[in-house]
């Protein structure tokens, strides 16, 4: 076991060599100049280097015997299976990329992706990028509302979507969305349509046809088996955008963090290689979604690119039947399997029964992601799932952050509950909201008594305080799209940075992440959750102002506050106080009028759990719903400092 935390003291003492050495692993078409270069408040990775994620992702793997690989195996809810060596996956990316261009995408033109969990979703992303083409994966859960936002604030050219998909018992008619978005789309030229099931095709039929359409329309299978099979990879620089994801922030609409194709993959390549200690057999399987960026990073980009198998299943985890994980970790062979602690905590609830048929000898290591795991499902996850001893590699992190970023490694001594340390090169602490950092130091807990006055639970335990990263890290967000105000406010501004002796070319860099933790005596990080008004159910991301707005488009509605609320699977649910018009009438029927609003305005992950009319909602006198109130109230808990209260 090496010593964990003087590695990690080099790597972030010297995080150009670091990182530089990582970057050597991969291919250039051009070295970089620079590894590093941080003015205020962008950091620049590999400056003059020339990449493409693609070239490493697949060109890599046909040119060093892998390309008989498996590089993804799919499973469908209906029993089919697909599976793509390297080189026929690189075919189908090729032949789907020069539809692309047939059809006049260029290099840094913006492809909106709205597909469920299929196979082309991952091709078309692929295809995005061999061209250059900047992809905006929309989440297929997400409504006509929601999609249309996306679509206009990135100023997508063409629209990559299916007809229906099967989602468990239902079939989403995803295309009625698609129609629903693209009325009055001024951005988009074509449409390409995958055809997941025979249901509602007349729709798209009748699309294609539609004299008032404003958009050209294309069956994906029509469009891609003309295509040639070869197709050259684009020369991109490291800075050059690979991709915009949406992501809910605190205020307003969600914003589109954007990422590289250099340091971005830099960071995702060698996070998963360490900390899920890959090697060339493994077979990972994440159950994310692309739309999500766990989906981008660790269930397509980084397994591709440290060439092994990522295996990818379209249903739920409860359909055809709760077993259905377990059968299949089985029937393939799975070795790493990543999950959020919410799916773990709703199969917690069917007992051991359903896992003890099934053979899960080959997992060798399980991951968490998107939400503080408690201690109770992480020891139930390993026993049950990890032949109660494999590592449970609890990774913190954001789709701001692209990578891991604060997570244990296999051979490190886990705490249930905590995310370990900082992965190597980041540079992490807690701080309070001028910046002094509140990492508990050594001598505080060799004070004499200083244990024995502490309960065992907090035992030196440092002050919950802001989580930052005091450090650029190679695959952190380009900037916001459309709007690099929101981007220094959110990230740069938030807290201002004590003044330290130390004036080394990082001492402006204090990223702020929206989380709150608390750093222990063994300098492990436990993460407490959220500290804006950022709501996480069953680990998706939900602004209260996005989920206000769509209250408050419904026309009886005057006012509307939104708390997340802790829940026992969920993590947590969404509680809505709403203020009704003069002389509108409560009632059930209304509560479920609102709830399909929210639904249909960003879709069904955000529906609400719980509505309460309420006459006032508690404000500062500058008119701002004070929400910590409602939620201290809602919590019985104790109600803070009311000194800004209006009344
Ligand atoms: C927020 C980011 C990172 C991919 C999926 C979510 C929470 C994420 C953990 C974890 C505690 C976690 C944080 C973070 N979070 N992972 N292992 N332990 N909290 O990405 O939608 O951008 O959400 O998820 O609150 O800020 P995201």
């Amino acid at each position: 076991m090496p010593d964990y935390d003087s590695l990690h003291k080099q790597s972030i003492d010297y995080p150009e060599s670091f990182w530089g050495n990582v970057a050597e692993e991969l291919l250039w078409f051009r070295p970089w100049d620079r590894v590093l270069e941080w003015k205020y408040p962008y950091a620049r990775w590999f400056i003059g280097g020339q990449t493409n994620i693609v070239y490493n992702a697949l060109d890599r793997h046909l040119k060093n015997n892998n390309a008989d690989k498996l590089a993804l195996i799919w499973a469908s809810q209906d029993n089919q299976e697909k599976k793509y060596t390297y080189r026929q996956l690189n075919e189908e990316v090729s032949k789907f990329a020069n539809g692309l261009k047939s059809i006049g995408i260029r290099k840094g033109d913006k492809v909106a992706i709205y597909l469920p969990r299929i196979p082309e979703q991952f091709i078309a992303m692929l295809g995005c990028l061999k061209i250059g083409a900047v992809h905006s994966v929309i989440y297929s859960g997400f409504s006509a509302e929601a999609l249309k936002s996306r679509i206009e604030d990135v100023q997508a050219k063409a629209l990559i979507c299916s007809n229906a998909y099967p989602y468990g018992k239902k079939t989403v008619e995803s295309f009625k969305n698609v129609k629903e978005a693209l009325k009055d789309s001024k951005t988009v030229k074509d449409i390409i349509v995958v055809k997941r099931t025979e249901t509602n095709i007349e729709d798209v039929d009748e699309a294609s046809v539609d004299p008032k359409k404003n958009y050209r329309f294309h069956w994906w299978s029509d469009l891609v088996s003309k295509q040639d099979t070869v197709c050259s990879t684009a020369i991109m620089d490291a800075n050059d955008i690979a991709f915009i994801l949406y992501t809910s922030g605190s205020t307003g609409k969600p914003k589109g963090v954007i990422h590289s194709h250099g340091g971005y993959q830099v960071g995702i390549y060698y996070t998963l290689k360490v900390s899920f200690d890959i090697g060339s057999e493994d077979i990972f399987w994440s159950t994310a979604d692309a739309g999500w960026i766990t989906g981008h990073s660790y269930m397509l980009y980084s397994p591709l690119l440290n060439g092994i198998t990522t295996f990818i299943y379209e249903g739920t985890p409860t359909y055809p039947d709760i077993e259905i994980w377990w059968k299949l970790i089985e029937k393939y062979k799975i070795t790493k399997f990543y999950t959020a602690p919410t799916a773990i905590r709703s199969l917690m609830k069917f007992g051991e029964e359903p896992i003890k048929k099934y053979d899960l000898s080959s997992l060798k290591i399980l991951g968490s992601v998107g939400e503080p795991i408690n201690p109770e499902a992480w020891l139930w996850y390993q026993k049950n799932i990890g032949h109660s001893e494999l590592p449970i590699i609890d990774t913190w992190w954001q789709t701001e952050t692209g990578m891991f970023m604060i997570n244990p490694l296999p051979y490190t001594k886990s705490k249930p509950g905590s995310a370990f340390k900082p992965f190597f090169g980041v540079d992490a602490d807690v701080v309070d909201e001028k910046g002094v950092s509140l990492a508990p130091t050594k001598s505080m807990s060799s004070a004499p008594g200083a244990s024995q006055r502490l309960l065992e639970s907090s035992k030196n335990m440092g002050k919950q305080g802001f989580l930052v990263i005091k450090k650029p890290w190679p695959a952190m967000l380009l900037d916001v799209f459309n709007n690099p105000q929101r981007y220094k406010e959110t990230y740069f501004e938030k807290i201002k940075i004590a003044k330290t002796k130390k004036q080394d070319s990082f001492s402006d860099f204090c990223y702020f992440t929206g989380d709150s933790a608390k750093i222990d005596e063994d300098g492990y990080f436990w993460i407490v959750g959220r500290n804006d008004d950022v709501i996480k159910v069953s680990g998706h991301r939900l602004g209260s102002a996005e989920l206000e707005s769509a209250f408050v488009a419904n026309p009886k509605v005057a006012e509307a506050a939104v708390i997340g609320k802790p829940d026992e699977v969920k993590g947590e649910s969404i509680k809505a106080f709403i203020i009704l018009k003069q002389g509108v009438e409560p009632s059930d029927e209304l509560k479920k009028e609102l709830t399909l609003q929210v639904r249909m305005q960003i879709g069904p992950i955000a529906t609400p759990d719980e509505i309460e009319f309420v006459e006032k909602l508690p404000k500062t006198r500058s008119g701002k719903i004070m929400r910590r109130i409602l939620k201290a109230q809602e919590l019985g808990q104790p109600i803070g400092d009311v000194s800004t209260l209006d009344d």
